[in-house]
């Protein structure tokens, strides 16, 4: 634990506590193994073949359509294909003065010297209007994709593991009805939109089918959501700890890309994932049977003292900076130019405007867990 993390220090001294002493472990017996250094997450995300991403516990005929987020080859490779040019960077980059003009928009009349909620005026809206220009649905109400995504979020763990809660269920309704109506609007006036062009897509089969469509349409408003509003609460919580990080971003743009990857490693927005092993394995030295569930901890891996020097501090300019933020391998995060690209404007626009950042009640931060806190209440000046 160092003094630069005053907010969570248990969480990373917990991380620190099973890098040390057990690395591969159990959360309780019979449960599912965390896996907690660098090496070791590494070496689970890398090998899909051993560690696969079908992990739900559900009967194939009740899981619906695959995601590529929870698929394995060739069915993911065959989703990723379908979407990936939109997220390469030439395409990305297109996007960047309207981001930038979001951003500014909404952080422009803040007000100054008293506690204002940052997720709730730019860290939420954010990246919900950005995916949902995307996909050609930004017309819609941009509260109302939040809450879908907020109510789908919070309960994955039910709906991969066991019976989602009645609010998650009917978000998930409400979400497919609004874009069931969208896909037969768009058919009947087709679009140049992602959504538009991947109902225009001529697959073996003809067309994709509406439930091939929605599955992408969850996931692509779900992945991206909570995981940018984390990245973008994370840097203020860091401005917080660390108020000299603000100024010089201001002064020199270029310093910017570094200051995000230091906060993805730093804060990892992403802190875990799942997997479930299709073979017996050993890792660390640990027996892994065939079958079991494995929580590659992404968050450790990040603070880990064998591949970060003074892993618990924030380096503004820390090079090299090999973290598992965005992911590893195949399932690599398909956002990952749009995530950050949209942590640099967001980080540019609040260092523009403002010299001092800070937490309006430490006490009431959560750090650490999946995706981004649900109010992070700061004080501008
Ligand atoms: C700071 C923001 C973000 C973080 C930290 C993040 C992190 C991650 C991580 C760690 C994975 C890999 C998960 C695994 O291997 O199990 C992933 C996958 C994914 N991410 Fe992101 N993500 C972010 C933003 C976004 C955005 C903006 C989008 C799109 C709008 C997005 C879409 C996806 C998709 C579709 C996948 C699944 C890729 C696949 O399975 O091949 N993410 N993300």
């Amino acid at each position: 634990m160092s003094d630069t993390d005053p907010i969570a220090p248990d969480l990373y001294a917990g991380y620190r506590y099973l890098r040390d002493n057990a690395p591969v472990s159990q959360v309780e017996t019979g449960g599912p193994w965390q896996v907690s250094r660098h090496a070791d997450v590494h070496a689970v995300l890398r090998d899909h073949t051993t560690f696969s991403s079908v992990v739900s516990t559900q009967p194939p005929e009740e899981r619906g359509q695959p995601s590529m987020l929870f698929s394995d080859p060739p069915v993911h490779h065959r989703l990723r294909k379908l979407v990936s040019t939109a997220f390469k960077p030439n395409h990305i980059e297109r996007q960047s003065e309207r981001i930038e003009a979001r951003a500014q928009l909404l952080i422009q009349n803040l007000p100054r010297g008293e506690p204002v909620d940052l997720v709730a005026a730019l860290a939420a809206p954010l990246p919900v209007m950005v995916i949902a220009e995307m996909l050609g649905v930004e017309d819609g109400d941009m509260g109302t994709f939040k809450q879908w995504s907020d109510a789908i979020f919070s309960n994955i763990g039910e709906i991969l593991f066991g019976t989602p809660s009645a609010e998650a269920q009917k978000a998930a309704a409400e979400m497919d009805q609004y874009f069931l109506d969208q896909i037969d609007d768009i058919r009947a006036r087709p679009q140049d939109h992602l959504l538009g062009r991947l109902i225009a897509t001529k697959t073996e089969d003809g067309h994709l089918s509406n439930d091939e469509l929605l599955s992408f349409c969850r996931l692509l408003l779900i992945a991206g959501n909570e995981t940018t509003t984390g990245l973008i609460t994370a840097s203020a919580r860091i401005f917080h700890e660390l108020p000299d990080t603000l100024p010089p971003l201001n002064q020199d743009d270029d310093l910017i890309p570094a200051f995000i990857e230091e906060a993805l490693r730093y804060y990892s927005p992403f802190s875990a994932t799942v997997r479930r092993t299709t073979k017996e394995i050993e890792l660390a030295g640990i027996m892994i049977p065939k079958g079991d569930l494995v929580l590659p901890l992404i968050a450790s891996a990040n603070r880990d003292e064998h591949v970060f020097d003074q892993p618990d501090s924030f380096q503004i300019d820390r090079n090299p900076n090999p973290h598992l933020a965005l992911g590893f391998g195949i399932h690599f995060c398909l956002g990952a130019h749009l995530a950050r690209l949209e942590g640099k404007i967001a980080v540019k626009q609040l260092a523009k405007r403002f010299s001092s950042i800070r937490l309006a009640d430490e006490g009431k931060t959560d750090v650490g867990g999946l995706g981004g806190p649900k109010e992070l209440m700061v004080i501008l000046d």
